[in-house]
């Protein structure tokens, strides 16, 4: 029996391995602090769960159409021009399988074998194996802080070959937090334009931002492919439900690749991702977004005291990205000793990407507030012994 050759190049996401050990050490009695959790400690919020619920006392829980359920497009729609002023038809709206399921179509339809993809790095992991898994090579584009860790033209200009076909960017960006701000997301779409290839912005933490506000790819360009989900702001993220916005032309090879790899994203998410647009629903995720910024306000310069660097301050999502070189020159044994002395869970930079992931880790805010200052005491305690 062979294995696939493309195999060897996609790597287990890290993170995913570390939070099992993490759990096993839990489950063998051992108390853990868990910082390396890209997800919403807080429950689904009750107005979604009473959705669910309606629509499941119905009983019938059947296939939508691929492209999802009508009325959960036109939700979406009325979104971006409730939240963003934005027109975007109902057309354009694809209704996934997580944002992991909107990057898959959105790839899964741009990609050709040998095309070469712009990624970001350090970022969200998962990418650069969606696009090998297609045949295509990931190019990854080193970003720092003297950028707010974001792609500028002049670099995208650079590296773009004859064989390049598109960039991907993320705004609120994972694992740094950082934005794309108008001026630079602009550029970056003309460059793209201008090279006749595709623009993806990943917006999946898109409401999760703290003093600023995150801008639609849209405003600028009905070009771009957008990707979005319920998983962050909306606090979705077992349910699996997300979503991909497409210049109106791509949509049916869009369809015809959903119906294909898995017929209808899930019929009880859609119901009740129909109430996560409500009034009622978002006062709580406001709420919520609030207690995160305070997290923000205690980890950050918890980490600084203890000797991290953050070069860019993290402006959304639920991470900071900090620089762990003055406490340690592998991050990876770093993370496994705070694991193991302090019994506190962190991503080690290996999971983002080649550039400089030795020297970085990153820490998600998604525990309550005591949590955070008691993994903040513990890794004093260790990191003081030496
Ligand atoms: C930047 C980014 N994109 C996509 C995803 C996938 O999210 P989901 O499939 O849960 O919507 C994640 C998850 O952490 C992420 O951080």
């Amino acid at each position: 029996m062979k294995i696939a050759s493309r195999m060897a190049q996609i790597a287990p996401f890290h993170v995913m391995e570390l939070m099992a050990r993490a759990q096993a050490l839990e489950a063998a009695g051992k108390s853990i602090i868990h910082f390396e959790v890209g997800e919403p400690d807080f429950a689904t919020a009750e107005p979604i769960l009473d959705a669910a619920q309606r629509f499941l006392s119905r009983g019938h829980v059947h296939y939508t159409a691929a492209l999802g359920l009508p009325k959960l497009r036109e939700a979406i729609s009325t979104h971006y021009s409730s939240r963003y002023g934005l027109e975007v038809s109902p057309q354009r709206i694809v209704v996934t399988a997580g944002a992991s399921g909107a990057l898959l179509l959105a790839l899964g339809a741009l990609v050709d074998p040998g095309d070469e993809w712009l990624l970001p790095d350090p970022g969200y992991p998962c990418n650069r194996h969606f696009v090998r898994l297609l045949e295509g090579l990931p190019v990854s584009l080193a970003v720092d802080a003297t950028t707010n860790y974001q792609p500028t033209a002049t670099q995208v200009e650079a590296s773009w070959t004859d064989r390049t076909r598109g960039l991907l960017v993320a705004s609120p960006a994972n694992p740094t937090g950082t934005l794309l701000d108008r001026q630079t997301m602009a550029s970056l779409a003309d460059t793209v334009a201008r090279h006749g290839g595709t623009l993806l912005v990943d917006e999946i933490y898109h409401g999760l931002t703290y003093g600023v506000d995150a801008m639609s790819a849209l405003a600028i360009s009905d070009e771009a492919f957008v990707i979005n989900s319920f998983s962050k702001y909306f606090g979705m993220t077992g349910w699996r439900l997300g979503w991909l916005v497409a210049p109106e032309r791509h949509v049916r090879e869009i369809e015809k690749l959903a119906q294909n790899l898995y017929i209808a994203p899930s019929t009880v998410a859609q119901h009740a991702a129909l109430a996560a647009f409500d009034r009622e629903t978002t006062a709580i995720l406001e709420a919520r977004r609030e207690e995160f910024s305070r997290r923000q306000n205690v980890l950050l310069p918890g980490l600084q005291k203890l000797g991290f660097k953050i070069a860019a301050k993290p402006q959304g999502a639920f991470y900071v990205y900090a620089e762990s070189s003055a406490l340690a020159t592998d991050s990876t044994l770093l993370a496994q000793r705070l694991l193991t002395e302090a019994g506190v869970a962190a991503t080690p930079g290996l999971d983002f990407g080649i550039n400089a992931p030795q020297s970085h880790m990153r820490f998600a805010y998604t525990i309550e507030r005591e949590r955070i200052e008691e993994g903040l005491a513990r890794m004093a305690t260790v990191l003081k012994s030496g």
